[in-house]
């Protein structure tokens, strides 16, 4: 989003109906569209920023412990606010997890980020994360997880779930791919609600998992708030399942 000046109304429409509708969490990045959905984050946010929930990353490449305060700075600078609620890396890159981790810490003491995290973290990696100095104070890993990328069941799940870490599932509707399957269209149809909504009423089903679905239109958000609404059955879900099966062992994790 922010990338094409045409959509920018549209863009802007979608962003504020959804902090109307109480979906006031906001996730973005330096790395989307260079900056530019930043800025758009900073617009439909300008005189609400008490009510929103402010989610940004620093690039592996920027993750200096120098480096990620600059990039928070120029974050910050972008959406137009002294404070970004949860910073999180990227993903791992050739900066040691412990100097990004220092960057936080002052990035924490300077008031300019509130929590941090992790995104596309492995399990091993995350173990590696909290067994670090301050490395406990690690709120989230973002990852990829969606009824056909169901791998963090398998480990990074449960062991976040124990560790107390939440998970925020990116992708949460597979990019719109899976909209189109014939078994969750029939549940969907069953429920009385869209193929998005049973999605992601599937990933929420569970507590400890944030679900950020990106939705660029205000009628595609109205449909998304109301999938908070729909309670899956256990036929429901035992015929996802068999569609989209569990992990039957442990895999790489998946990124988009
Ligand atoms: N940490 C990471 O590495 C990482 C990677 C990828 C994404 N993310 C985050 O996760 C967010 C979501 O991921 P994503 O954009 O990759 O995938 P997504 O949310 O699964 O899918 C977005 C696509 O689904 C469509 N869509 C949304 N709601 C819909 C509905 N109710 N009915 C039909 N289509 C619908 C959107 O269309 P419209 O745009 O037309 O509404 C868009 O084309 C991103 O915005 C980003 O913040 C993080």
């Amino acid at each position: 989003m922010g990338d094409d000046p045409s959509r920018r109304r549209e863009e802007l429409d979608a962003l504020r109906t959804g902090i109307e509708l109480g979906m006031t969490l906001i996730d973005t990045a330096e790395m989307y569209g260079d900056g530019r959905s930043e800025s758009l984050v900073g617009e439909a946010i300008a005189g609400r920023r008490e009510e929103v929930f402010l989610v940004s990353k620093v690039l592996p490449s920027n993750a200096s412990r120098k480096g990620t305060v600059r990039a928070c700075e120029a974050s910050l600078e972008r959406m137009r606010t002294d404070r970004v609620d949860l910073y999180l890396l990227h993903w791992s890159g050739s900066y040691p997890l412990e100097e990004t981790v220092r960057g936080f810490e002052d990035l924490l003491a300077a008031g300019k980020i509130r929590a941090w995290g992790v995104s596309n973290l492995d399990p091993e990696e995350m173990k590696k994360l909290v067994a670090l100095p301050g490395g406990m104070a690690c709120a989230t890993d973002q990852v990829l997880y969606n009824l056909s990328s169901r791998g963090i069941e398998f480990d990074l799940l449960p062991w976040s779930r124990k560790s107390g870490i939440s998970i925020m599932a990116y992708s949460p509707v597979e990019q719109g791919r899976i909209l189109g399957n014939k078994i969750l269209k029939q549940v969907a149809q069953r429920r009385g609600a869209t193929p998005a909504q049973v999605a992601l009423a599937w990933v929420l089903r569970q507590d400890g998992i944030i679900a950020i679905p990106k939705a660029a239109s205000a009628a595609h958000v109205r449909e998304n708030r109301a999938a908070l609404e729909l309670r899956l059955g256990v036929e429901d879900l035992a015929e996802l399942d068999r569609e989209f099966p569990p992990p039957s062992g442990p895999a790489p994790l998946e990124m988009i």
